[in-house]
């Protein structure tokens, strides 16, 4: 089997990979479980990639049930180190409005009961993997120079605040989650970031927001609804295949 160049894990909205050619699909099952969907691997401009949605193709999986280790160890499994992981977010500060796209370089966890680690089974060593920059700098980088090589508008750096979901914030909580440091909030985040450094993978965030937070933007009475979501999503997507191309041609 030939070697996956880059694994994208898609969020909502973000369901399949257009471009992607020559496509096989694999559901592998893994010591974990099974995966959210298949994975479809295929060739992009010549290289190879895999791409899976994280919430099942039919958005049918909740971001408290999604197998986060069934994942990443399916994508491991068929080859993949470097695993771009694509989140639709909300945005709490100014810089973080809809249709922004962002590689945050911190995220803070407050989600809870999910499981956030490989290290369970007894008898195994347990793991205290170093966790201070949570997202591997070196995919990081090449995730901006792309971006910038590729003319796409990016914001370099911000934390991602994770929550449990699946309902969306109080306008507290994300005063709070403001003053903790959180510049854009969403389901997902983790554990799938902390599972990924646990299994030694290459991981990073392509966070594409959505809406303002709850009372973050500037009608603090405004409502989100899925449509604005996915419209949003789809609009800042635009600039993603340009992003995804050039981060491939490296
Ligand atoms: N909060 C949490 N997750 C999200 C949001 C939000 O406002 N928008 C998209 N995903």
């Amino acid at each position: 089997m030939s070697t996956i160049e880059l694994a994208i894990i898609g969020g909502t909205g973000l369901y399949k990979l257009a471009d992607l050619q020559d496509v096989t699909s694999h559901e592998p099952e893994t010591r974990y479980g099974m995966p959210s969907g298949p994975v479809r691997v295929g060739t992009l401009d010549g290289h190879r990639v895999a791409f899976m949605a994280r919430h099942g193709e039919g958005h049918s999986v909740p971001p408290h049930k999604v197998n986060y280790r069934a994942n990443l160890a399916a994508l491991q499994a068929l080859g993949a180190q470097r695993v771009l992981a694509l989140n639709t977010v909300g945005g709490i500060t100014e810089r973080f409005g809809p249709r922004v796209l962002a590689c945050p370089d911190q995220l803070i966890d407050y989600t809870w009961g999910r499981i956030s680690t490989i290290c369970e089974e007894e008898g195994t060593e347990v793991l205290h993997v170093d966790f201070g920059e949570p997202y591997t700098r070196s995919l990081r980088q090449a995730v901006v120079a792309a971006a910038t090589r590729a003319h796409v508008a990016l914001v370099d750096g911000g934390c991602y605040g994770a929550t449990q979901g699946p309902r969306l914030e109080t306008r507290a909580e994300i005063v709070r989650m403001r003053r903790d440091g959180c510049d854009l909030v969403g389901m997902t985040g983790m554990p799938e970031a902390g599972l990924a450094r646990e299994m030694e993978l290459d991981y990073a965030c392509l966070a594409i927001v959505a809406n303002w937070a709850a009372g973050a933007g500037p009608d603090p009475d405004e409502v989100i609804t899925l449509q604005d979501v996915l419209d949003n999503v789809a609009a800042a997507s635009a600039g993603l295949p340009a992003l995804l191309k050039a981060l491939l041609a490296g």
